[in-house]
């Protein structure tokens, strides 16, 4: 046994509105868990991907347990990480299932392709990460699930999908980093300073 579980009773003033305010301040890059097999399949945006180790390629993603994904997750053990990029908003607002759309709906009109795990990859995402699901973390609402990479596709486009103060900002390694070396103070100048 190599984890340490501790219940925590804690008589907590915080309250849930003021976490998520506080989190809405927390810029996350927006990803499309996808699970399941033929038209057994769902998927779902999140924020929560990051990774866990590098020796051996390891990531963790927090799932709702409520989601429509979650028994797809469990039931087949496997999962795929797609990086959005940053015209895949529409994809991003389907995989939230606010219109309604369920399951295999939510994947018209995108280009999906199987690797190794047999879960559909979009075919022109940012990156694509199949997953074997390694471990789980059942914890409030949530399951930490611990997943170890078995294959990696990477684009070379370099404009990405981040999700912060409650809206969608493109992030583009080119035009924002010319912006900031614009603005910014060399790091050892401003080392000096302090
Ligand atoms: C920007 C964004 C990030 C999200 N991140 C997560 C996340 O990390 N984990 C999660 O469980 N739900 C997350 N959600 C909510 C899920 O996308 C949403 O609850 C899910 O797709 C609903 O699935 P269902 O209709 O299949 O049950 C996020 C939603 C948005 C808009």
């Amino acid at each position: 046994m190599n984890s340490i579980v501790r219940s925590v009773s804690i008589d907590s003033e915080v309250s849930s509105g003021d976490f998520r305010s506080a989190m809405r301040r927390l810029t996350g890059g927006v990803s499309v868990i996808t699970a399941g097999i033929g038209w057994d399949i769902s998927g779902m945006t999140v924020t929560s991907v990051s990774s866990l180790s590098v020796d051996p390629p390891a990531l963790i993603v927090s799932i709702n347990r409520e989601s429509s994904s979650w028994p797809l997750v469990r039931r087949y053990g496997f999962f795929g990480v797609n990086i959005l990029t940053s015209d895949q908003i529409d994809i991003a607002e389907r995989f939230t299932g606010k219109d309604g759309l369920k399951g295999a709906e939510r994947f018209a009109s995108a280009h999906w392709t199987t690797r190794v795990s047999g879960v559909p990859l979009l075919t022109d995402a940012l990156a694509v990460i199949d997953c074997e699901v390694e471990d789980v973390v059942e914890r409030h609402s949530h399951a930490i699930v611990i997943g170890r990479v078995l294959d990696i596709a990477v684009s070379t486009r370099t404009a990405a999908l981040a999700y912060w103060q409650g809206r969608y900002v493109a992030i583009d390694q080119d035009e924002d980093a010319a912006k900031l070396a614009e603005v910014s103070v060399p790091v050892r100048k401003a080392a000096r300073k302090i």
